[in-house]
């Protein structure tokens, strides 16, 4: 609770501009389409709080089960690049300790999920989107779309190919303090599998880090209009299809239940498109949720206006993460759609 009051308390001071700079590239958020960029920087103060407290849980977990308990000696340091390093050295000992040393928290999440599942219904036309309360009083649908404004230094399908690479798998560690596992394989058609443990909550939120081992069986350019994939979550034609993924995230237990979908996008804008005389490329990325409807109103309003904006920044932070490190491997021609699909 006492670090919860202290984080919020810094993320409020940490106002600035509506954009942030990272590795010489300028970024903009923002949580729907029309409305105006954050005027906050979204990913140091969120980075920050999440790693100190992820830092915090995997410390606690090695210490008390002895897994990799070198690592301990690695980093006091809780800010980013401290858990990053923390982290790799638990993953380098053996890349699937986390599930071990987090055992506990996949079984509350689990729990969790399960719950909202019961109590929601399936009707995804009905489900909400992960989003951010910014200066609107009242609720708004809202999903991060990020400007990356790299004037033609990365290409929407040059980071399209990225994240069909290994690289993409690899950068997952430190492309967020609560990301702990990711494995992908692609299928002939090009369509992505992935198995996942992260947590994304805990910031902003009393929910906590809800830290969840899913897969992603089928991540492919979506049909809109269909039961899975509502025609309320088409975007438009600014995003190509062939640059859009949309698939369903799957707890990992014996049933298997779907607990969100998954959708992301990418383009390229032109200059006059954007707000800093550059052009770039512009990344949606939204999870749609079960609304766990059927829960008590605290709770819900818990859920959709202050967990799923947790959500919504931690994407943000990945996406400026990723596209950094994507920029650096294109470099070397890596970051071309394999011919196969
Ligand atoms: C994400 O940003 C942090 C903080 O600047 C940095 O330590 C980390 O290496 C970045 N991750 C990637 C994948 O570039
Ligand atoms: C982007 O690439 C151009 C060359 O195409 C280069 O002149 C420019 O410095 C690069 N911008 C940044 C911010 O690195
Ligand atoms: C988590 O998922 C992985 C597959 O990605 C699986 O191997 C592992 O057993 C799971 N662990 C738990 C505790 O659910």
């Amino acid at each position: 609770m006492h670090l919860k009051t202290v984080v919020l308390a810094s993320a409020i001071i940490t106002v600035t501009t509506g954009i942030e700079t990272h590795g010489g590239y300028q970024y903009e958020a923002r949580f729907s389409p029309e409305a105006t960029p954050e005027a906050k920087n979204i990913k140091d103060p969120y980075e920050t709080t999440a790693a100190t407290i992820a830092n915090a849980r995997l410390r606690e977990q090695v210490e008390a089960t002895g897994i990799a308990r070198q690592c301990l000696a690695e980093s006091a340091d809780a800010e980013p690049a401290g858990l990053y390093a923390l982290k790799d050295c638990i993953a380098a000992d053996n890349k699937r300790n986390f599930f071990t040393l987090l055992a506990e928290d996949i079984e509350e999440s689990k729990a969790f999920w399960t719950q909202v599942i019961q109590e929601s219904t399936t009707d995804r036309t009905k489900w909400v989107p992960a989003r951010a309360v910014s200066d609107y009083p009242h609720l708004f649908l809202q999903y991060p779309y990020t400007k990356c404004y790299f004037n033609g230094n990365l290409t929407a399908t040059q980071f399209a190919a990225w994240t069909l690479s290994q690289n993409a798998d690899e950068a997952n560690l430190n492309a967020n303090p609560e990301h702990y596992y990711k494995e992908t394989v692609l299928d002939s058609t090009g369509a992505q599998r992935s198995e996942i443990f992260e947590g994304w909550g805990g910031v902003l939120s009393t929910f906590g880090m809800k830290r969840t081992n899913f897969t992603v069986p089928a991540f492919a350019p979506p049909e809109y209009g269909t039961v899975d994939t509502p025609e309320a979550w088409d975007i438009g034609p600014s995003f190509p299809l062939p640059l859009q993924r949309v698939g369903a995230k799957v707890l990992t237990s014996e049933d298997g239940q779907t607990f969100g979908a998954l959708h992301i996008a990418v383009r390229d804008f032109t200059a006059s498109e954007g707000s800093t005389g550059e052009s770039g490329i512009e990344i949606y990325s939204a999870v749609w949720y079960p609304p766990w409807d059927q829960a008590s109103e605290a709770d819900q309003a818990e859920f959709v206006n202050n967990y799923l904006a947790d959500e919504a920044h931690h994407m943000v932070v990945e996406v400026i993460n990723l596209t950094q490190k994507a920029h650096e491997d294109c470099k070397s021609g890596l970051c071309v759609i394999p011919s196969s699909i």
